[in-house]
């Protein structure tokens, strides 16, 4: 595996290996990685010939005041685990000349933005809709995965991707739970043991409202108001919950093939997100 973190000679050794016939897949990551971010680059290896990841933590898509500064950072982990999954290129931009001073420009994806997390984190998008169609033309891949426990971020990306006509495949992953139900995230970190345990309780409710839908209910009022109740009485702070179609990401008022249950809870100080398909397509 090479690690580079001039975008210059990331494209020259790219072209190269496209030159060769060789395809590229390619996951952007901020690191801290865990299992769910390994299912990924699995996923890329097994459609390409050539995997490229990045680490960076982006900057732009936090808020003031969240945690931009405490994220946590194990690059030397990370970069020893991805050797050992077959990456061929880490991508290590550097923050500064990722984004000099005067650097002006931004990506908003209007729409598919604005309810669920960017009502929360007004800014959060855009931040990530520029990181990525930034990363999309220094890496130029044939496809790019991205997981699907951040729902809206997919949503987001394929609706930039369609209309800038990046020509890459955006493909998807399954969310990666542990053995409790609890989705990997690089924030897990955060936890305490006590708040740890509190946590299950999240993907609970949501799986408790998969199970209702199974059982023939119907109604989104009423998943919605009792998927809340159970993560308050849980002793969550809830942020949303919402059932919303995954590609428009607006609210849906009735349930149908595809209709995904979103939420994003608190416990203590950190912010927990998760989904769950409510009838599969
Ligand atoms: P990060 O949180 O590091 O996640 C990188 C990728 O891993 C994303 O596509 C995310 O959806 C996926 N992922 C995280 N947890 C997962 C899980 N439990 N199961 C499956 N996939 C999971 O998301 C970001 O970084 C950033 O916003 C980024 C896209 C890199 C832009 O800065």
């Amino acid at each position: 595996m090479k690690s580079i973190s001039d975008p210059i000679a990331l494209r020259r050794l790219i072209r190269e290996a496209r030159l060769q016939g060789k395809s590229v897949g390619f996951v952007a990551t901020m690191g801290a990685l865990h299992e769910g971010h390994v299912s990924l680059v699995r996923r890329a290896r097994r459609s390409c010939a050539i995997t490229v990841v990045s680490i960076f933590v982006n900057p732009l898509q936090f808020a003031a005041g969240e945690d931009l500064d405490r994220y946590p950072r194990r690059e030397a982990e990370d970069a020893k685990l991805l050797e050992g999954e077959g990456v061929d290129l880490l991508y290590l931009p550097d923050p500064k000349e990722f984004y000099p001073p005067d650097f002006s420009t931004s990506v908003e994806v209007s729409r598919v933005s604005e309810g669920g997390e960017g009502a929360v984190r007004p800014g959060h998008f855009r931040g990530v809709a520029t990181v990525i169609a930034k990363l999309f033309l220094q890496v130029q891949p044939d496809a790019a995965f991205f997981g699907r426990k951040d729902l809206q971020q997919v949503a987001v990306v394929r609706r930039m991707a369609r209309d800038l006509d990046f020509p890459i495949r955006i493909e998807t992953g399954d969310i990666v739970r542990e053995p409790d139900g609890l989705a990997l995230s690089s924030r897990n970190a955060y936890l305490s043991a006590d708040e740890r345990q509190l946590a299950a309780a999240f993907p609970a409710a949501l799986f408790e409202a998969h199970d209702k839908v199974a059982a023939g209910e119907r109604s989104v009022p009423e998943l919605e108001r009792a998927t809340r109740l159970d993560l308050e009485a849980a002793g969550l702070g809830v942020d949303y919950v919402e059932v919303v179609n995954p590609e428009t990401m607006a609210h849906q008022t009735r349930i149908e093939h595809g209709s995904t249950l979103t939420a994003a809870v608190r416990v203590g100080k950190t912010r927990l997100i998760d989904n769950v398909t409510l009838l599969e397509e």
